[in-house]
């Protein structure tokens, strides 16, 4: 691998702003830390700060650059202004052969927005990801769209999101599938956790194991999304409550530190039985996924993570841009319909015929060597620039 570019040392910035990026580049940065050919600027935005913090931790990533945006309750506009600003000042004398942005957040945009116009080639990773409907989830479709054109290499996940890429006219030749890097992640903190089973350490863990000797049935629940916030959240909640009021029934919350999402959470959960939790670290995260019954979800990641896991999700959005999960059986749209959520749930708490046609193991997102395939292509694409 290391033969084509022997003369030349490359600098390739790899920006991240938020929890899920961080999960999803850390392997690349990894892969590329004892190379003699490549120098990696990490790049963070800071758009997520406490959030973000113990996976970088995890990961021993550190960062070269962060801009350090993140304000509370701030708009996808601020996060927008910051990152571009804060690029503009902290990139002086900075000169990149390529810039590698992840997936669907603000500071991806800014960020890929900014390499074009600095004619840096930007790799972009998690492309093609498609819901078709530019508000759903907001802002996110909208991102990747315009991600999609600053990008020099599109890396796609699936041969779907591939093909998505190709419909709207994409150069075939700019599009290679190579997986979903968080399956690289997730099966480094399995590895990690078979030689480590204290990694998984954390506060919640007793009460968890405690459940499990009673035999309760654990729902992991997560909830985020812009678009949702108000009433679509306040009725996820509500039926949240009224699946915690169930007998043999456990929940768990790691509750995002969006202030938005806390006060709905505040709202129609105070002094019911689900146990809120500070957002968790990735490995103890993937360890209570491991020990649920089903998820109950709106992140894009979850939806990535549970079919490798054998884990039901009940998707709480009316569209995904992860169609692949729906295909494999492990994922169904519910929405935010409290109705619908709470039927769906006593379904899968109550009928263990559903729940193990829907907990097969499966893993449309590639085998775990989507940075390996990357950091080739990149490889070869730079090496026909010298
Ligand atoms: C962002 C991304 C979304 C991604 C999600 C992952 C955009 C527009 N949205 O949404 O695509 O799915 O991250 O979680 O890029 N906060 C903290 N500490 C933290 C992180 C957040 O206090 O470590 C609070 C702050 O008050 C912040 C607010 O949460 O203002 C919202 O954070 P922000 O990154 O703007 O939006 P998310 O909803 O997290
Ligand atoms: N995650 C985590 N701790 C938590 C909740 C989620 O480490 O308390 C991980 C999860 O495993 C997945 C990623 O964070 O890899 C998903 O992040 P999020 O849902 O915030 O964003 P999205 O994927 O929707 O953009």
């Amino acid at each position: 691998m290391e033969t084509i570019l022997i003369s030349k040392k490359f600098t390739l910035g790899v920006l991240f702003g938020t929890r899920p990026e961080a999960i999803k580049v850390a392997r690349l940065i990894d892969y590329y830390k004892n190379s003699a050919h490549f120098e990696i600027v990490a790049i963070s935005t800071g758009q997520h700060q406490e959030m973000m913090r113990p996976i970088l931790d995890f990961f021993s990533i550190k960062e070269d650059i962060n801009l350090n945006i993140m304000k509370p309750g701030q708009t996808v506009f601020d996060v927008v202004v910051a990152t571009m600003e804060g690029l503009g000042k902290q990139s002086k004398g900075l000169k990149l052969d390529g810039l590698f942005v992840q997936g669907d957040t603000a500071s991806c945009m800014a960020g890929s927005i900014w390499g074009f116009l600095n004619k840096i080639p930007v790799f972009h990773i998690e492309a093609g990801l498609r819901s078709g409907n530019i508000y759903q989830p907001w802002p996110e479709e909208y991102n990747r769209r315009v991600t999609g054109q600053a990008a020099s290499i599109h890396f796609a996940p699936t041969q779907g999101s591939a093909q998505n890429l190709i419909n709207e006219g994409f150069n075939k030749d700019s599009i290679y599938v190579v997986g979903n890097t968080v399956i690289d992640s997730l099966k480094y903190v399995t590895d990690q956790l078979k030689s480590n089973p204290l990694l998984a350490d954390y506060p919640e863990k007793k009460i968890i194991n405690q459940w499990k000797s009673e035999n309760k049935k654990l729902i992991l629940l997560t909830v985020h999304r812009r678009e949702s916030i108000g009433d679509e959240m306040r009725q996820i909640f509500k039926a949240i409550r009224f699946l915690s009021e169930q007998p043999d029934v456990k929940i768990i919350l790691p509750l995002h530190l969006n202030p938005a999402v806390q006060e709905a959470a505040k709202e129609v959960l105070a002094g019911s039985q689900v146990l809120i939790t500070p957002p968790l670290s990735y490995v103890p995260f993937i360890d209570v996924m491991s020990k649920c019954r089903f998820v109950l979800s709106d992140s894009g990641g979850v939806q990535e993570e549970a079919p490798s896991l054998g884990k039901p999700v009940l998707v709480l959005r009316k569209t995904t841009e992860r169609p692949e999960g729906v295909a494999a059986g492990t994922c169904e749209l519910v929405g935010s319909d409290e109705k619908l959520i709470i039927n769906k749930s006593l379904e899968l708490l109550n009928n263990d015929q559903v729940l193990a046609t829907k907990a097969k193991i499966q893993n449309p997102y590639g085998d775990g060597t989507s940075c390996l395939q990357i950091a080739n292509i990149v490889e070869k694409f730079l090496s026909t620039k010298l």
